[in-house]
């Protein structure tokens, strides 16, 4: 006899607007069936009643009702409106850990799912409960969780997936028109492209939904959609939308058809200013011209049906009405929730005006950069303050994102604000990757049940659809995934999720084991007094280090030396002293006499590792990526260094010191970063080794290596084609190179310093592989592929070609060459390091080129490689992944006695519950604090 929990009461708050809501929509509704029905005469008037007064009056009878959901929505649910019969049997998950939405968790608990909702949720569910659902058992299929994690499906609340698909081509790129800055009649289900690898990916990151908007171009670029990303009978974008609006077919509101939310994406700041060459004084003034606009049309509407449910029929005309302004009424009759990319206190200071100004809610600022340095401007929005969407850590990459802030979700939860984290999808975060947002803004200080909230019922509330999704309760969506680690732990993977109760991770999905202690949420550190320092700083707290010469770390757990970590035999704590930058002694030090000086350290049972290297981001080389003025500059044309008349660019030429990310990757473990010149064209030049602490090129070990590799890149679909740079590449190979040029190629071909070529597709990388055989087996190349998407395709031809591959983590399928990734678990068993390392392939990590800000997820996303590669490689191995085998691909000369050393406290490199509190800096002969 199972015990069916509670069901969830709406909250006081909405009960009273539903039923206020309902109140005068049977006030209406009646009103318009009283002058319809046959025994009500149209009162006779010597003027003539317009032939269409019964359309007339319908519509005049909705313009005024608003969205609701009755409160009992869920609980008088049969099935889904979703629900094909024939997609689905019944199923029930049992002996679950239900993540419920509402912080609630409850053990032990059986889930009975039939008709795309569930049915039931209760403990130790028998025959009885499931016939008294109308459920035939025998049709049930059965999943034993064995108290695994179940949560709903995550909710992406910005996705650009369909508008801008994945692989990117010119043919489906659907995402901002490019005719108008305001243009609010744009409709994103217009452009929905069906075929998006993007679907099947985010499902496996355990991803149901996403509300899919236009970019980002326009001061209002249309209209978005909510939209469900599994795959659909009808196969049609339409049929992938949840409660589609029924004006958006011609069924058009009636009584029986209620209005359903819209939404309608906004856009502030910098991106209209580029787009249209303008500023922002011009998109606020083209926003408020069209909202006066509609505001006028509104009016007309209602004088117009004042005098037609009054019988004024003299001279009344057609409905006012206005494609071009429909979405916009709709918008100020408040039935559109509006979504506004907007970062800087500025732009979010004019949306809030605009809102009081012409009397329109605001949903949600998305990336939403400052919202937590402006939480009171937030709360003058009219209607309510808005929802903040934003990123974890991904900022700086312009102007306006300069002073974002990893503790931004905390900050906006402790002001009483609701917090979002979102993908932006494909880039930068793409949807599958969706819950690592939480679980970075977990790590940084968001309690652990609004991080998870920040992607399941968080947006579900804020898109309007809380009814349905967002919450594990009878009546709701049958949206839930089942996974293998906690929700917040790095590399928890669904073993199945199912949406509208349809399993879409078939019936062997590939499981990489976790361990029972990623069973529970992490334990984070405490960032109390850098969150203030962000408030207080606005944005742009100091991040250079304090330092030392003389430290004792005490409550080690272990030290890392040469590629091994070491511990106290008997298991207990050690200490490790260091004097002028060098460490004199680990393990018992009592005997190491303490100085007048030493700073004491506890790192209650962390470990001292080796500090890590990043490969690629441009961090070392501009403030912020989008403003050249912060920066180098990117390498625009290879034809000078080509004819041998211009100098061959070198990165150490062009280091900038001291940027926030350089800092904030220091600040997280990266130690050194190697990196090459930005660039366009197919020879970038050479690539340099820097310090990230350093403060200026002229400090000791600040360049560790001016020269490290010669890097050229390949692709497709820029300037010039394949064959035209691989011509390029052989002419040089084989010595047809003039001055800098000609001489640093002939050093890679004596294989004096590595050739690293970033490819991506298996293509280009094949035909690299044929090059360096051309030079002859006794070639000395040393030659690296770096990206290298598709490199697992041809692990044994590179393992035998004896040429090295640069890994970038997570592989996503942006360009075509890149379509064919290995896709991990649970699509697919193994990943591409393990495939690699299976044939012996030399292999190192890096991250893409494109983005710096990365280098300070080093370390999570080497853990998150190692969730999922089943053990093939050590954790030695995935240490050596970003420091050895790196420097060993790219010829790096590191004396180990100058290798900085990394303090963590509370856990262990890769672990979400230890904090970087030092760096041991020999080559400075220093300790920097943090
Ligand atoms: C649920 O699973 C856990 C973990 O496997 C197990 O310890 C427990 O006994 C199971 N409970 C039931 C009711 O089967
Ligand atoms: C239009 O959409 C509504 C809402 O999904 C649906 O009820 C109706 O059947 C659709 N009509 C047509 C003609 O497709
Ligand atoms: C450390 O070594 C000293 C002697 O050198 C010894 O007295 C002490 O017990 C040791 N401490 C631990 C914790 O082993
Ligand atoms: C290689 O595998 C790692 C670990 O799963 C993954 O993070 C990375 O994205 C993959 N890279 C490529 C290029 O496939
Ligand atoms: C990889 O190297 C190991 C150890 O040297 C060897 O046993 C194995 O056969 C090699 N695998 C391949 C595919 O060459």
């Amino acid at each position: 006899m199972g015990t069916p929990f509670a069901e969830h009461a709406a909250p006081v708050s909405k009960r009273r607007v539903s039923v206020a809501a309902i109140v005068f929509l049977l006030a209406t509704w009646t009103a318009f069936y009283a002058l319809l029905a046959d025994d009500i005469d149209v009162p006779h008037s010597a003027i003539p009643v317009p032939h269409n007064a019964r359309a007339i009056l319908s519509q005049c009878a909705t313009i005024h009702a608003s969205v609701e959901h009755p409160a009992d929505f869920a609980l008088l649910r049969e099935e889904s409106d979703r629900y094909d019969a024939a997609d689905a049997k019944p199923s029930l998950v049992r002996n679950a850990t239900l993540w419920v939405g509402d912080g609630r968790v409850v053990h032990d608990a059986d889930v009975l799912i039939a008709g795309g909702i569930i049915k039931f949720i209760g403990r130790g569910l028998g025959r009885r409960e499931i016939e008294e659902s109308g459920v035939q058992e025998h049709l049930v299929q059965t999943y034993n969780a064995e108290g695994a994690w179940v949560t709903p499906a995550l909710i992406d609340l910005h996705s650009h997936a369909g508008v801008v698909a994945i692989p990117n081509l010119d043919g489906s790129s659907d995402g901002n028109s490019l005719l108008g800055p305001v243009q609010p009649w744009l409709r994103a289900i217009d452009g929905l492209n069906t075929h998006d690898d993007a679907y099947e990916l985010a499902i496996a990151g355990g991803v149901a939904t996403a509300l899919v908007i236009p970019g980002s171009a326009n001061a209002i670029g249309g209209q978005g959609f909510v939209v469900k990303l599994r795959p659909t009978k009808e196969r049609s974008p339409f049929s992938k939308v949840v409660e589609p609006p029924f004006t958006y077919n011609g069924t058009g509101i009636k009584p029986a058809h209620p209005p359903k939310w819209r939404y309608l994406k906004q856009a502030c700041g910098e991106n209209p200013s580029r787009v249209y060459g303008q500023t922002r004084m011009d998109s606020i003034y083209q926003m408020r011209s069209l909202y006066a606009e509609a505001a006028k049309l509104r009016e007309a509407q209602d004088v117009y049906c004042d005098r037609a449910v009054n019988h004024d029929w003299k001279g009344l005309g057609d409905f006012p009405e206005d494609l071009r302004l429909e979405a916009l009424v709709d918008v100020l009759r408040g039935r559109v929730k509006v979504n506004t990319h907007c970062y800087e206190a500025v732009d979010l200071d004019n949306l809030v005006r605009l809102s009081n100004e012409f009397r329109f809610k605001i949903a949600a600022f998305h990336h939403a950069h400052e919202t937590y340095l402006v939480p009171d401007v937030l709360k003058k929005a009219y209607g309510g303050a808005p929802a903040s969407a934003i990123f974890s850590t991904f900022a700086r990459y312009k102007r306006e994102a300069y002073r974002g802030s990893e503790f931004a979700a905390r900050i906006l939860h402790d002001a009483g604000l609701e917090v979002i984290m979102k993908s932006d999808a494909p880039n930068p975060i793409n949807m599958r990757d969706l819950l690592y947002e939480a679980q970075q803004a977990h790590y940084f200080g968001l309690p652990a049940d609004i991080a998870l909230a920040s992607v399941i019922s968080t947006p579900a509330k804020v898109l309007g659809l809380d009814h349905r999704l967002g919450f594990l309760r009878r009546g709701y969506d049958a949206d839930l995934v089942i996974w293998d680690a906690h929700p917040l732990q790095i590399g928890a993977t669904p073993t199945q999720v199912l949406v509208d109760g349809i399993p879409q991770l078939g019936d062997k999905p590939v499981i990489a084991p976790k361990t029972s202690a990623q069973q529970a949420a992490p334990k984070t550190p405490d960032f109390s007094n850098e969150a203030a320092a962000a408030v207080k700083y606005e944005g742009l707290p100091p991040l250079e280090p304090t330092s030392s010469t003389s430290v004792r770390f005490v409550n080690v757990k272990y030290v890392w030396g040469s590629g091994k970590r070491y511990q106290d035999k008997d298991g207990k704590m050690g200490e490790v002293v260091v004097r002028a930058g060098k460490i004199v002694c680990a393990g018992n030090c009592t005997e190491t006499a303490a100085d007048s000086e030493e700073t004491l350290v506890d790192l209650k049972g962390g470990e001292i590792a080796p500090g890590l290297v990043a490969y690629g981001g441009s961090y070392a080389l501009a403030h912020i990526a989008f403003e050249t003025s912060t920066g180098d500059g990117t390498v625009t044309d290879s034809l000078p260094a080509l004819t041998g008349k211009g100098a061959l660019v070198k990165a150490s030429d062009g280091l900038v010191f001291g940027t926030r990310d350089s800092l904030l990757a220091y600040r997280s473990g990266v130690t050194r970063a190697i990196t090459a010149p930005e660039s366009q064209s197919v020879i970038s030049g050479l690539s340099a080794a820097v310090s990230l602490g350093a403060a200026h090129r002229l400090e000791s070990g600040a360049i560790p290596q001016r020269v490290v590799s010669l890097n050229v890149k390949l692709g497709r679909g820029g300037g010039a084609s394949v064959s035209t740079q691989i011509g390029i590449l052989r002419n040089l190979l084989h010595g047809g190179g003039e001055g800098e040029t000609g001489e640093y190629f002939k050093k890679a071909v004596a294989g004096e310093l590595p050739l690293v070529v970033y490819a991506e597709g298996a293509d280009i990388i094949s035909s690299l592989l044929e090059l360096k055989n051309d030079l002859g087996v006794d070639s000395k190349l040393r030659l690296v592929i770096s990206g290298a998407t598709e490199a697992h395709l041809l692990a044994e031809e590179i393992a035998k070609a004896n040429v090295g591959v640069i890994v970038h983590a997570r592989a996503y399928p942006d360009s075509w060459d890149q379509r064919r990734i290995a896709k991990r678990p649970p699509l697919e068993s193994g990943n591409n390091l393990s495939i690699l390392k299976a044939h012996n392939v030399s292999v190192a990590f890096g991250h893409s080129e494109m983005w710096g800000w990365r280098a300070r997820l080093l370390r999570f996303d080497l853990s998150w490689a190692e969730a999922e590669t089943d053990g093939a490689l050590s954790r030695a191995d995935f240490l050596a992944l970003a420091t050895t085998k790196l420097e060993a691909l790219l010829g790096l000369e590191v004396n180990e006695a100058d290798r900085e050393m990394v303090a963590y406290s509370g856990g262990d490199v890769f672990s979400l519950e230890s904090k970087v509190t030092a760096v041991i800096a020999p080559l400075q002969g220093r300790v920097d604090l943090f």
